[in-house]
């Protein structure tokens, strides 16, 4: 990760003054897909991947953003702020400032530097890394003390608000409360959660199909309406479903002629990928690897197949993964339709397998992929 010290030196150099520096990390999503806005179990870890963010107060009412990635700057009246998208990488860190200004909290004048190393687009979020970065930073600058899970929901209620994306919880809540060496299974209905140590012959590669994909696309879009849909017909036999969270494989047997074919199959992916997801989080813990790349080998055809929502790059990722040496499981990643990969590997091959895969992919798509070893690190926090 690029180095704290730049940053300062960045902003102090544009700003004149010595801000703090505050990190959050991008995540990879062990097992759990499309189950967090059904209420469901997710089971990410926080990545060294991160998005810096450097602060320091201002005297001439403005909110000045500058992101290191684009040299670009922005500025803004402080009082009142914008409440409006505008389409630009600005909404993301305004976006958070705006929920927190709602939430009745004074954002002062502000001067904010943001530079991050987490794949844009490539379903390892980067925005909830900038989202929770930025809200770690501002809610530090003004002395407020949010407890990590409704910091991480205001950083999610940005993105839906205000950017217009709508994401389900995990992200922000893995980039605010992930733990170094430690995977989360997180109950995505009342936010309780616990974590799972990443045993230390399990290594975590991470493969960028180069495929750009997007929250706000219209893949994402259509899998939570189909699966809100398949939802609200089956709560019309058992009120008590308010999410499929709450219904079983049995409720499909009995209803699912009634439910359209794709809103069916992707109700069937959210429903067993929550007790995948359960039992993935028990495997680990009892380090049972064989187990979890199983579980994330059925989560991964579930995935392709019942879901829709990957792509043939990222099942071809997949499927070259198969027989090289030391893979435990290998599944696409994050939103879908796209991104990343994630192998979990036993860590003495991990570095052979990286190369391996690599050119394996290069060579049957002719993309040159981005491949990764990356490790289990600490949620949001101020670097010193
Ligand atoms: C994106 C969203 C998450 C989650 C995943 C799919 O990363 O931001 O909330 O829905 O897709 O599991």
């Amino acid at each position: 990760m690029k180095d704290p010290a730049a940053l300062r030196q960045i902003h102090e150099h544009r700003f004149g003054v010595t801000p703090e520096i505050f990190v959050a990390p991008g995540r990879v999503n062990l097992i759990g897909e499309h189950t967090d806005y059904a209420e469901g179990f997710v089971m990410p870890v926080a990545i060294d991947f991160a998005t810096l963010a450097a602060i320091s107060p201002r005297n001439d009412g403005k909110i000045v953003i500058y992101a290191e990635n684009f040299h670009q700057e922005r500025s803004f009246p402080a009082n009142p702020l914008p409440t409006k998208a505008s389409g630009h990488w600005s909404d993301y860190p305004l976006g958070v400032m705006a929920i927190l200004a709602g939430e009745g909290y004074t954002i002062p004048p502000l001067s904010l530097s943001l530079w991050g190393d987490v794949p844009l687009g490539s379903g390892l979020s980067s925005s909830a890394a900038v989202e929770v970065a930025t809200a770690t930073a501002v809610t530090s600058l003004i002395g407020a003390a949010i407890p990590g899970p409704k910091l991480a929901r205001l950083c999610q209620r940005a993105e839906n608000e205000f950017v217009g994306a709508n994401c389900g919880i995990m992200d922000q809540f893995i980039s605010v409360n992930g733990a170094a060496d430690n995977a989360l299974l997180l109950d995505c209905r009342d936010l309780s959660y616990r974590l799972a140590p990443i045993p230390a012959n399990m290594a975590l590669v991470i493969a960028n199909t180069m495929v750009k994909h997007s929250v706000a696309g219209d893949g994402y879009t259509t899998r939570r309406a189909e699966v809100e849909e398949a939802c609200r017909i089956l709560a019309t036999h058992r009120p008590e479903i308010k999410f499929l969270r709450d219904a079983t494989v049995a409720d499909l047997e009995a209803w699912g002629h009634e439910i359209p074919p794709n809103a069916l199959k992707r109700a069937r992916h959210v429903i067993t990928e929550n007790q995948r997801t359960l039992e993935a989080a028990d495997a680990l813990l009892r380090h049972d690897l064989p187990a979890l790349g199983k579980l994330m080998h059925e989560a991964h055809v579930s995935y392709s197949k019942d879901f829709e929502g990957s792509c043939v790059e990222a099942d071809t990722m997949v499927d070259l993964a198969q027989d090289l040496p030391g893979l435990i499981g290998a599944r696409l990643t994050g939103g879908g339709f796209g991104g990343c990969t994630v192998n979990v590997v036993e860590i003495d091959e991990a570095t052979a397998f990286a190369a391996a895969l690599k050119e394996r992919y290069r060579q049957t798509t002719g993309i040159d992929p981005e491949i990764h070893i990356c490790h289990a690190s600490a949620g949001a926090h101020r670097v010193a």
